[in-house]
């Protein structure tokens, strides 16, 4: 039961990386003008309450001893880049402050990579290295 809510995390996670990549489609068709951004709009906002979901599980799944502590944080970070990726686009910003908007595309491949390693389940090498270098075997179901 408790790697259950370990499996609907993942899958979670892959269907939020998959959604960040059809956010550049969609953004693309906005840009050339194939379509408005309304889409782009409606999915960015679903993203932000999906990551929300993504958190608590994530936090079940330390609970339940399923998930490191730092892929809490690192899903929690993915809340508040998420929420920082809807405000470099609000109109305000984009008419006051371009520069600081024009971030939005870089933000957004960040988004990408993070909810790539959640959804891979593997740690990035430098963690497994510190793993290693603990010598924390005991807990090998961790992921
Ligand atoms: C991970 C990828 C992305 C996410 C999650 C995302 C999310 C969002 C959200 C939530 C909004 C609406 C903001 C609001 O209602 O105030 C928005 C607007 C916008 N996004 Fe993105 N975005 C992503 C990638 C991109 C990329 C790669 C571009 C490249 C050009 C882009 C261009 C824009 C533009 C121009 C707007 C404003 C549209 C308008 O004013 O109607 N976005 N985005």
């Amino acid at each position: 039961m408790s790697r259950g809510i370990y499996y609907i995390y993942q899958g979670l996670a892959w269907i939020l990386f998959a959604g960040l990549l059809v956010q550049f489609f969609l953004a693309g068709l906005g840009v050339f003008r194939a379509a408005t951004f309304r889409s782009h709009r409606t999915l960015g906002d679903v993203l932000i309450y999906a990551s929300v979901v993504l958190l608590i599980l994530a936090v079940a799944s330390l609970l339940t001893g399923n998930l490191d502590r730092w892929k809490v944080g690192l899903t929690a970070l993915l809340v508040v880049l998420l929420l920082l990726q809807y405000l470099l686009a609000t109109d305000s910003l984009q008419a006051g402050a371009p520069f600081i908007s024009a971030l939005h595309p870089l933000n957004g491949v960040l988004l990408v990579f993070i909810s790539y390693v959640l959804a891979h389940g593997h740690d990035l090498p430098w963690a497994a290295q510190t793993r290693v270098g603990r010598g924390a075997t005991a807990r090998s179901d961790r992921v």
